[in-house]
């Protein structure tokens, strides 16, 4: 299976969408229960755990913080970052400075559909904030280059999440996100700023595969 060795390097053409550090908020501007969820994400992974050991603990600790009535009432000031079936863009809250953890927004106008794609070599947390979706999940049934194809895609699995759920997504992990009839706000940690490294789009009727950069990325305050 190709699309699982991860065997990309980062590409020079991937750009780094023009985010600075300084325009990333450090620690300290956070308000409080994101800094203390900080906090507990760096703990993580200073124990050095196995990635998917570690990811679920994150995505134990994010279900916590998106309970917390702080940040349920700064979701007000987010603008829609993807609309229709327009690209997609994150609010950028926070990346850290050792281990290239982000946490990020990604705000759907009601009805609005993602392409068929994956998150390239990071891992993904998908908390929901509010609203609620469909996710569509695929696997590769070809052996042909992860990142040329052409794609032979096999539907695996579909579910809808609403409030509260974390949905954790490996890395290469090939889904579409459709959204209901509400706005949908989804809470997101990444492994790796998007931007950084190559992410891939599939054409699930001619197998094609399109390299992107994934989200852009709009610096926030989270504070
Ligand atoms: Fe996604």
């Amino acid at each position: 299976m190709t699309a699982e060795t991860g065997d990309h390097d980062a590409e020079d053409d991937i750009a780094t969408a023009g985010v600075t550090a300084e325009q990333t908020a450090t620690a300290d501007r956070l308000m409080a229960p994101a800094r203390q969820f900080v906090d507990q994400v760096r703990a993580l992974f200073a124990d050095g755990l196995e990635e998917s050991v570690l990811w679920g603990r994150i995505g134990e600790e994010l279900r916590t913080l998106l309970a917390a009535p702080e940040l349920r009432a700064h979701t007000g000031t987010w603008p829609d970052t993807k609309v229709g079936n327009g690209p997609p863009s994150n609010l950028l809250f926070y990346e850290d400075p050792d281990y290239g953890f982000v946490m990020n927004a990604l705000v759907k106008s009601p009805g609005s559909v993602t392409f068929v794609h994956d998150h390239g070599l990071s891992w993904t947390l998908y908390g929901v904030l509010a609203g609620g979706e469909h996710i569509e999940r695929y696997t590769r049934t070809d052996d042909n280059p992860v990142d040329t194809g052409p794609a032979e895609l096999k539907h695996v699995d579909a579910f809808d999440v609403s409030p509260g759920f974390v949905d954790v997504v490996p890395p290469w992990q090939i889904h579409q996100e459709m959204n209901g009839a509400d706005r949908t706000i989804g809470f997101i940690v990444r492994s790796r700023r998007s931007g950084t490294f190559p992410q891939y789009r599939y054409n699930r009727e001619s197998g094609e595969i399109m390299k992107s950069g994934g989200p852009t990325q709009i610096p926030f305050a989270l504070s």
